[in-house]
């Protein structure tokens, strides 16, 4: 078999598609490399494809057509080495919940056929690394979520792999404990130079924690970049308005009208409808604001709510898509911090 070339990309996927049996094109001609020493993130919605792209790249799946490269290694010709030179926590974890956490490691120490001492040594590394030494001994059974992806993390390095990936690493936690994970996922890549490429559907962590971010959507990478470079793409301020309280529909009339009202202001550059509320692209938050609620109210719209917001890749992901892939983590600054801080600069 050919030795596999030398690459300075540590990933290179290039025009991938799975199309599974029964015809659900999941990943639709993606693209995009993840450099050595980078901490990649892979951004979507639910069934955007990301499980299934990270599994192709992880050896799990196949193709149907496109290439990925691992460290120059073609994942369906080189793919034991691939296996080997890669760690990979997925998204659903196998842990041995019975074991204690020390166990665990030792277990998949074995697996990848290192000696007793090496991995004795290694699992003590990992568990003061990861900040699990004194729950080393307790059965994974009593670990808390935070513990468990921890445990993971630890696990999926125990044989010193160059490449990290991880499919949603923090899933399922608490914001607190995403937070601390995303910690360790950064430490990782400061102290051993590991390059990892993770997925997320979490817009504020692949804002956080990532050097480079690729956002997916329906199997289609709609843009890449850092997440400066992404939330650079929208310029200005957003102001978004609730016309009516919770509950009521908005009548297309009313929402139509404010629209054509506010499309007219000068300072107004764009426009767009989530869900009976209207997204206000602004130059500066803070003087459009008033002036967007003196052009409702001078036309008899009322405004239940409104609140400014810098953009965030939420809004990247609504201009490119239509819809917006918000979750509990917004951003939204309410309007009387806002009144605040205008007050505090004055
Ligand atoms: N084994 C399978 N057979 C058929 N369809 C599948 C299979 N696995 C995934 N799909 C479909 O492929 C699409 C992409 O799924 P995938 O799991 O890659 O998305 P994802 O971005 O990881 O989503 P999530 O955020 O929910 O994990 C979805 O429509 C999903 O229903
Ligand atoms: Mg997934």
């Amino acid at each position: 078999m050919d030795e596999p070339e030398r690459a300075n990309d540590s990933i290179a996927v290039k025009d991938l598609v799975k199309v599974y049996k029964g015809g659900v094109r999941a990943v639709d001609g993606v693209s995009f490399e993840v450099k050595a020493g980078e901490l990649f993130a892979f951004l979507g919605p639910n069934g955007a494809g990301k499980s299934t792209t990270i599994k192709i790249i992880t050896t799990l799946l196949k193709p149907t057509s496109g290439t990925a490269e691992v460290l120059g290694m073609d994942v369906k010709i080189h793919s034991a080495r691939v296996r080997s030179s890669i760690g990979y926590a997925a998204q659903e974890v196998g842990i041995d919940e019975n074991a204690t956490g020390r166990e665990n490691l030792v277990l998949y120490g074995h697996f990848y056929r290192l000696d007793g001492k090496t991995i004795r040594r290694r699992s003590d590394e990992l568990l003061e690394l990861m900040d699990l030494t004194e729950e080393s001994g307790r059965q994974v059974a009593t670990y808390s979520g935070g513990m468990r992806k921890r445990l993971d993390l630890a696990i999926s390095i125990i044989h010193q792999p160059q490449v990290l990936i991880l499919d949603e690493p923090t899933v399922g936690l608490d914001p607190q404990t995403r937070g601390h994970i995303g910690d360790y996922i950064r430490n990782l890549v400061q102290e051993l130079g590991i390059t990892v490429l993770f997925t997320t559907h979490y817009m504020d962590e692949a804002d956080k924690l990532s050097d480079r971010i690729a956002i997916i959507d329906h199997g289609r990478i709609i843009t890449s970049g850092t997440p400066q470079e992404l939330k650079d793409e929208i310029s200005g301020d957003v102001v978004s308005l609730t016309l009516t309280t919770d509950g009521a529909s908005t009548s297309d009339g009313v929402l139509d009208s404010s629209r054509e009202m506010l499309r007219h202001q000068p300072f107004v550059r764009e426009i767009q409808e989530i869900d009976g509320d209207l997204n206000v692209y602004v130059e500066k938050g803070e003087t459009d604001l008033p002036r967007i609620l003196r052009v409702m109210d001078g036309n008899g719209l009322t405004v239940q709510t409104i609140s400014l917001s810098r953009p965030t890749l939420d809004d990247v992901f609504l201009k490119y898509t239509g819809r917006t892939m918000r979750d509990e983590e917004g951003q939204r600054t309410t309007w009387a911090r806002m009144q605040r801080d205008v007050r505090r600069r004055k």
